[in-house]
Parts: C-alpha cells; sequence; structure tokens
C-alpha cells in the first residue's frame, strides 16, 4: 500500500552528506520537506537542488527543514562520494551553497517505503517525489513530478503557508491563495464562533463558506 496523506511518514537511520541522521529525530519539532530526484549529474536536478539552496531563509522562515534523496548516483563512486562530488557542480554552476543533506540508499530501501520509484516510468530511478512532513511527523503533502519537469519550489513554499495557517488558526485556503489573501474558515468551527476567533472580521458567502483575512499577518 503506498504511502496517502495522514500517514506516519516512515522512520530511517541513513548515512547522509551531512553525516548519520535519524529522519524523525534530526525534524525534531520542525516541518520537513523531504524530496526525491532521479539522478545526480543530471540537468533538471542540478537546478532543482541550487534552486533549493538558493531559497534557504525561505524555508528557514517556515520552521521547515530540507532533506533529499536519490539512489542514481555515479558508477565509479560510493553514494555519498557521488552525492559530494555533485554538489560541488551544483554550487558552482547555480551559484549555490548547499547545506541540507543528501541521504544515500543503495539499497532503494527509503526510495521503496515511500514508493518514490514508479516503476512504468523508470524501474530504477527516483522520479521527482515531495512529501512535506509536519511536527508531527505525519504526511501532509505528496506531489509526484516526471523526470523531464522541474518542480515548482513556489509552490512547495505556498503550500506550507497554507499547511501552517490550518495548523495555527483553523483556516484553510482558496483556490490559488497566496500569501496575503483572504482564508476560508475550516467547518468545524461555528459561525457563532467566528467573531470570537477571527476579530478581523468574515464574510459570509454561503454557510458553508466563510472568509476572513489572513490571520497571521
Ligand atoms: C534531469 O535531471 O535532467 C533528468 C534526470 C533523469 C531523467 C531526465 C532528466
Amino acid at each position: 500500500m503506498s504511502l496517502r496523506i495522514g500517514d506516519k511518514a516512515p522512520n530511517f537511520t541513513a548515512n547522509t552528506t551531512q553525516g548519520q541522521i535519524n529522519f524523525h529525530n534530526w525534524l525534531g519539532n520542525q516541518w520537513g520537506v523531504f524530496m526525491s530526484h532521479p539522478a545526480d549529474f543530471t540537468p533538471v536536478c542540478t537546478t532543482e537542488i541550487g534552486r533549493v539552496a538558493n531559497l534557504k531563509s525561505e524555508f528557514t522562515k517556515r520552521n521547515t527543514k530540507v532533506l533529499v534523496v536519490s539512489v542514481g548516483t555515479k558508477a565509479d563512486l560510493t553514494p555519498l562520494e557521488s552525492h559530494n562530488e555533485w554538489i560541488k557542480d551544483v554550487n558552482e554552476t547555480q551559484n549555490a551553497n548547499v547545506d541540507f543533506p543528501l541521504v544515500e540508499d543503495p539499497n532503494k530501501e527509503i526510495a521503496d517505503a515511500y514508493g518514490m520509484i514508479h516503476p512504468n516510468a523508470n524501474d530504477t530511478l527516483t522520479v521527482r517525489s515531495v512529501f512535506i512532513v509536519g511536527p508531527d511527523k505525519l504526511v501532509k503533502l505528496i506531489i509526484s513530478y516526471p523526470a523531464s519537469t522541474g518542480r515548482n519550489f513556489s509552490e512547495i513554499l505556498r503550500v506550507l503557508d497554507s499547511l501552517q495557517l490550518t495548523a495555527n488558526y483553523q483556516v484553510a485556503t482558496p483556490a490559488d491563495w497566496e500569501d496575503g489573501q483572504d482564508c476560508i474558515v475550516v467547518p468545524a468551527v461555528a459561525t457563532e464562533d467566528i467573531p470570537n476567533k477571527f476579530p478581523k472580521g468574515h464574510t459570509i458567502v454561503k454557510e458553508y463558506l466563510r472568509t476572513t483575512p489572513q490571520p497571521n499577518l
């Protein structure tokens, strides 16, 4: 059975470019973005890892740690040597400083636990999977992209913002929501409780659609 939203994120202990980590302990009370990419020394992946490194302050602002796994490593190097050599290329070509861990997964155990290998796309390499994991270690988001499409990391940050608003303020976010726009009061909040909980105001569009200004601004 593949991993689904709400499931406990599988824990693992693994060697990384920053030493051995236990995933759950490493996350601590923070949010996590755990993502796979097909292979080291490939063009799209190089731009992605550089982009994530250059978004460091955005992830930090959201109390979020990033972890990356790939099973596609260079044949004449150990997995960690491959990751470390490739990081040098990423830093050079993307004007970046990659300082988040890249995990080695020589037996594909982590990739299998997270369902990151989609055999009908490629039976040996991971696709571009993204898992957002909450401080409770539960999976909050799962997205898979094909190898040929680099991810939109603005979208990952947008979802983190939405998830954190929901966790902290009992609001959801509407279609195409962007930071600063009105939010939706979750159905669990009774209409009579809205004025107390959302003192910035609210609009009742329908009894099931109640909006309020973004509460954390
Ligand atoms: C890339 O990162 O460019 C890539 C990796 C595997 C397959 C296709 C593209």
